[in-house]
């Protein structure tokens, strides 16, 4: 059954001109029918660049937001369209508007992992890519940084501005147990620890390496270390035993996004048979949003 739905969703894809787009987070069996497979930052780009007819994003809601963003002539379907994402509902347009006159002469930066409605608000987004590059650019010595606080912590230690900080935080990685990375350290004490900012500090103390997911495969990529402890969502750990069969991964603790594991073959075909229209923005919603994301396409690796 499953390889029939594979041949199914190989042949709609092709007849709908239609591209599959999977976060590096998602279940195996998705990650392997995708086109692309990737970081957020990664995934915009190829969405803007593609121009598809049809994008099915396998990810979370304000992935698929961004996609269409950057690709209004797309239809753009989120494949399960519950997925969504605990830290992106820590933060609303209001609360920038209310920080903004807080701190009236910071300019904002807003973690792409955020509502439309935030994004309207913000000078731009940035991914856990390009978040210190772009708050660098940020046309002001002050900047308001969120939803997330973890992120905006390792970032106002790598910039010489000053920062101002949401205290919002993704559930799934604020939750892990500093003694699992440490068991883990000791049974692979050879083992690089590679962190994703959105870790808590004290994970991030322990870590040789902080990176997003497209920074942990290019240094994964250039490293002649043999067994890595990874410290971020779990599905990482597939996409980077497919790359690197060679190598050895071991999660650094329980990080589970229970919304990135949703996504099914079932609803990728039904994303491909549908009339959906998919991801629908307001116009004048959506020229705010895409400036923001724009800028941070725009900006850094
Ligand atoms: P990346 O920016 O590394 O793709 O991470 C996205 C994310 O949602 C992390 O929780």
């Amino acid at each position: 059954m499953p390889n029939k739905i594979r041949e199914e969703i190989k042949r709609l894809k092709d007849e709908r001109g239609a591209i599959i787009l999977a976060h590096s987070y998602q279940p195996g069996v998705i990650q392997d029918v995708a086109d692309f497979v990737g970081d957020s930052l990664e995934l915009s780009r190829i969405a803007a660049k593609e121009a598809a007819e049809l994008v099915v994003f396998c990810g979370v809601k304000f992935m698929a937001e961004t996609a269409k963003l950057l690709s209004p002539e797309s239809i753009v379907v989120l494949a399960a369209p519950r997925a969504d994402c605990s830290l992106a509902a820590c933060m609303s347009g209001e609360d920038l508007r209310k920080m903004k006159k807080k701190y009236p002469g910071a300019s904002s930066v807003m973690y792409v992992n955020s509502t439309l409605d935030l994004k309207a608000e913000t000078w731009s987004c940035c991914t856990s890519a390009n978040s210190v590059e772009v708050v660098n650019a940020a046309p002001s010595n002050e900047v308001i940084f969120g939803p997330d606080r973890n992120l905006g912590t390792w970032v106002a230690e790598q910039t010489d501005k000053k920062l101002h900080i949401w205290p919002g935080g993704c559930h799934a990685h604020s939750g892990a147990d500093i003694r699992d990375l440490r068991d883990k350290k000791a049974e692979w004490p050879d083992a690089e620890i590679l962190v994703h900012p959105e870790s808590p500090s004290v994970f991030l103390w322990e870590a040789d390496e902080v990176l997003g997911t497209g920074g942990m495969i290019r240094h994964i990529r250039n490293s002649q270390g043999k067994r890595f402890i990874i410290g971020t969502e779990e599905g990482m750990l597939y996409r980077l035993q497919t790359l690197f069969p060679e190598k050895e991964f071991v999660a650094a603790g329980i990080i589970i996004c229970d919304d990135m594991q949703m996504t099914t073959l079932e609803d990728i075909l039904k994303a491909l048979e549908s009339d959906d229209p998919g991801i629908q923005i307001p116009v004048e919603l959506a020229e705010r949003a895409s400036e923001a994301v724009r800028r941070m396409t725009e900006i850094g690796k």
